[in-house]
């Protein structure tokens, strides 16, 4: 792998110790997936942020770092809303040792937005590399917004954010870009809810796998994209998809289709997806939810008391720009946190049943909750969850 000439020095541990482990992590990375050389990242979003993931080891392990973040870059969702713990009923031995892990980040420089939706707060350009790690980010940024990432594992989303590079492999090339798999959604003339596009996501995702699809047939909005390719991500292993006349590369490429294997999903294969299990809470915003999806929530919510647990996640720097609707919203005892998520929360596991209006988290509550999921539109999801 050709490296720079500082690049050469920081692994000659000429700028300290971390930064050399990090030049050595990313040269590895690189040789192991074939890159020729790093290229220069924006940004970086590290995963391996909740306590419940990372435990004790992974703590030590970045306690003894000692380097700062060299471009912006923020965290993965935590085990925890920072402020506001106490009151989720998260256990305080928990609570400690969640916030020795942000600290941690924070002495790194990480700013400590703890969110799978950074897009929200700081979005990158069409074209700019990224080393981010949460599936669904790494899905909307490649497919929504046009940039290039890999799906990085934590420590080398940490190492990119401590060093500004990447190692210039898979979907940073143009060529690995292009679509491997056609998905023609029957589903013309119908409008398709944000729910209903995680439905498509999840069924679509077993069927193609870790191959790029390129979908007709919709015209989801931004919020129907990131429910999509959040799904996707989950069900299968897509860090990329197209959708045509819609995502930025399929119209600025104008992709050629014809000898791809062709895949139809209808109407009723998502619909399907869509039960009436009793549930004993209702979780949305997987991913975080939107200004958009805020405001849905509260116009829905208005002038209604919720009759069972109800949680609304979302990035802080969103709920900074929308206090009045997050207000509104907490109003009909719902609850807005920050932080964390109904699948990274240990608060979560308390439940038997869950209402989700996204497909990745229909995809993983039963797993990573032990309750199982049901997935709805927030309009089924406040009818229940207010009955
Ligand atoms: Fe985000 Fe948690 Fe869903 S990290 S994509 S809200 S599982």
């Amino acid at each position: 792998m050709e490296l720079e000439p500082g690049d050469e020095r920081i692994l000659a541990g000429e700028s300290g110790e971390t930064r050399r482990q990090m030049m050595e992590l990313l040269v590895a990375l690189g040789k192991v997936f074939g890159a020729e050389r790093l290229v220069r990242i924006k940004s970086a979003q590290v995963s391996g942020a909740s306590y419940k993931t990372i435990g004790k080891y992974g703590l030590e392990w970045l306690n003894q770092l000692d380097a700062k973040a060299v471009v912006p870059a923020v965290l993965n969702p935590i085990g925890m809303p920072r402020g506001r713990w106490e009151e989720m009923g998260i256990d305080r031995d928990f609570a400690e040792k969640q916030q020795a892990v942000i600290a941690a980040y924070g002495r790194l420089g990480i700013r400590l937005e703890c969110t799978c939706t950074p897009y929200y707060l700081n979005s990158p350009a069409f074209g700019d590399h990224l080393a981010w790690s949460e599936s669904s980010a790494v899905s909307y940024a490649n497919s929504v917004i046009g940039a290039r990432t890999n799906r990085e594992g934590g420590p080398g989303a940490l190492a990119a954010a401590l060093i500004g590079k990447t190692p210039c492999y898979g979907l940073h090339l143009t060529e690995n870009r292009k679509p491997k798999v056609l998905v023609q959604v029957e589903a013309r003339g119908t409008d398709l809810s944000i729910a209903h596009y995680g439905a498509l996501g999840y069924h679509a995702g077993k069927l193609v796998g870790n191959r790029i699809p390129y979908f007709t047939g919709i015209r989801p909005d931004p919020d129907g994209l990131k429910a999509l390719g959040a799904a996707m991500a989950a069900t299968g292993a897509v860090a990329l998809y197209h959708v045509e006349g819609v995502t930025l590369e399929a119209v600025k490429t104008g992709f050629d289709t014809n000898r791809l294997e062709k895949i139809t999903v209808t109407k009723e294969e998502i619909r399907r997806l869509f039960t009436d299990i009793p549930v004993d809470a209702i979780a949305v915003g997987c991913p975080h939810c939107s200004a958009n999806e805020l405001a849905r929530i509260a116009a829905l919510l208005e002038g209604k008391r919720v009759t069972l647990p109800f949680y609304i996640f979302v990035a802080q720097g969103v709920i900074d720009a929308n206090r009045a609707t997050v207000a509104s919203i907490e109003k009909s005892g719902a609850k807005v946190y920050a932080d964390t998520c109904m699948v990274v929360s240990p608060v979560m596991e308390r439940y038997k049943a869950i209402m989700v209006n996204s497909g990745k988290a229909l995809a993983y509550v039963p797993d990573m909750c032990g309750a199982v999921s049901r997935i709805g539109t927030i309009e089924d999801c406040v009818r229940v969850g207010t009955a």
